[in-house]
């Protein structure tokens, strides 16, 4: 088990493209190989209404309808990970957003190359992995979160 910092939750979504890619096992293994738990997880498409209530502060951007396309052209993947400082650590096992630019060793870094195919995103900090936990498990949320 994770066993230094505070126990976290933090939201992670295995997007399209990993699926497509029949990447997901390894995915979630790298996540379990480091000690964390699965409090949650679904498979499921989700349709525009949600992606924009996931990438709020994203969707006057002009790289979003192309992510909006894109999370929403299959089944992903969505679950909660628990443990000590869960947050900083599945980002850092996630990689840097462009997976040309992410390190080596790095989900991203060793499987993506694409800023928009890059396989996985993960909650950035405890308040939005509060919000996004909210919005994608509301049996898990904090009482009295806002869900978006
Ligand atoms: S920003 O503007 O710096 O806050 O954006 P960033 O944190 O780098 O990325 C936020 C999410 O947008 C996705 N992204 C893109 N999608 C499609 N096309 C392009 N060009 C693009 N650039 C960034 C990126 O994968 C992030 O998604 P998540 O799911 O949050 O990781």
């Amino acid at each position: 088990m994770v066993s230094s910092g505070s126990a976290e939750r933090t939201l992670v979504l295995i997007k399209p493209d990993a699926v497509r890619r029949r990447l997901v096992s390894e995915i979630l293994g790298r996540f379990e190989r480091k000690g964390l738990g699965i409090d949650a997880m679904v498979l499921r498409r989700i349709d525009a209404r949600l992606a924009d209530l996931h990438y709020a502060e994203h969707v006057a951007k002009p790289f979003y309808p192309a992510l909006r396309d894109f999370v929403t052209s299959g089944p992903l993947v969505a679950l909660v990970l628990s443990g000590s400082g869960a947050v900083g650590l599945v980002r850092g096992l996630v990689g840097a957003t462009d997976g040309r630019l992410a390190a080596p060793g790095t989900i991203r870094g060793d499987l993506a190359s694409s800023s928009r195919e890059n396989l996985v995103h993960a909650s950035d900090s405890v308040d939005t992995a509060r919000r996004e936990i909210a919005l994608w498990f509301p049996e898990l949320a904090d009482p009295g979160t806002e869900p978006a």
